[in-house]
């Protein structure tokens, strides 16, 4: 829970920004939630909706606004304002306008809410967060992407329902990407203590063969295009994804996520991708040091080159 002042700001009032205000007031993250969008009547049929349901919800004051001055004094400013993605397409190929929006967005909000930690949801989200910390100069651990907490949350699952478990007795990881090129953490992944890979199901075999990981690896890499082929986006998952970061940072909570962080990828240099992160008041408190085994570190270093490239065609 968040003490009684927090302000929460969500830039972006389309499903995945309004979805995520939903998650987050149902579970009382902040006493203030504001959403800011460019389109007036949206911003605010939004945010009186949200608010006609409080009376059901922990106490919080929603605000909605086409002004940026309903961020000020933000402690958190999530970003999900860009361009939708079109069944078929990926992340990646909403770079070039997503990275353009950051120009504009951007230094007011950081004029109004200073000293917010920021947290970007806009995809391709490692490209924008790397741009967006580039641009405006915050210091990388007050500004991260929500990267692929909301693929670690699809893998715990895809494994927990395959093993027929609570997903809450699986700690599982996807690193690197946001995307296409993203990586399962096998080997440090454990169910209910045991490791993942000796995993035995009630007849004693082993449940998670390498044939069963690809599997659920490629369903999970997969499911964002399989929800917008079927209803033309996603919100629910990256809603409640994205308001577990936010508690995260106001309830200073020390909790474990894999966020989208600035780093120094050794044979890549300066990228920003997911790695799992100890996430607390002051934004990405320090990373949690993942054991990985050769295959994964190679697979990891192809994804944050991916990244880079990308990055780097876009000239951030
Ligand atoms: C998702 O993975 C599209 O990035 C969004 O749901």
């Amino acid at each position: 829970m968040s003490d009684k002042t927090s302000k929460v700001s969500i830039v972006g009032a389309g499903a995945v920004g309004a979805t995520l205000a939903y998650a987050g007031l149902m579970r009382g993250f902040a006493r203030t939630v504001a959403l800011y969008d460019i389109n007036k009547a949206k911003v605010e049929a939004e945010a009186l909706d949200l608010a006609q349901g409080i009376q059901f919800m922990p106490e919080a004051t929603v605000l909605g606004s086409n002004d940026v001055g309903v961020v000020e004094d933000s402690d958190v400013v999530v970003i999900t304002a860009g361009a939708k993605q079109q069944p078929g397409q990926s992340r990646m190929d909403l770079a070039g306008a997503t990275i353009s929006l950051m120009d504009k967005v951007l230094p007011p909000l950081l004029e109004v809410a200073p000293d917010a930690i920021y947290i970007l949801v806009t995809n391709p989200v490692d490209v924008v967060t790397y741009a967006a910390i580039k641009k405006s100069g915050m210091d990388p651990s007050r500004m991260f992407g929500s990267g692929t907490a909301l693929d670690t949350s699809r893998l715990r699952h895809q494994i927990a329902a395959y093993c027929d478990i609570a997903v809450g007795n699986v700690h599982a990881y996807i690193a690197g990407e946001h995307g296409d090129s993203e990586v399962a953490l096998w080997s440090s992944a454990t169910i209910g203590g045991q490791p993942l890979l000796d995993w035995r199901g009630r007849d004693g075999e082993v449940v998670m063969t390498q044939e069963v990981r690809e599997r659920i690896h490629h369903d999970v890499m997969r499911s964002a295009y399989t929800i917008i082929e079927g209803k033309g986006a996603t919100n629910y998952a990256v809603g409640a994804a994205g308001a577990r970061i936010v508690e995260a940072v106001l309830g200073d909570q020390r909790r474990i996520m894999p966020v989208s962080t600035l780093i120094d990828y050794p044979n890549v240099g300066e990228v920003c991708m997911s790695l799992p992160a100890v996430i607390g008041r002051n934004g990405i408190e320090h990373q949690a040091a993942t054991p990985m085994d050769a295959e994964e570190k190679a697979l990891l270093e192809a994804s944050a080159r991916s990244i880079k490239e990308t990055a780097n065609r876009f000239g951030v």
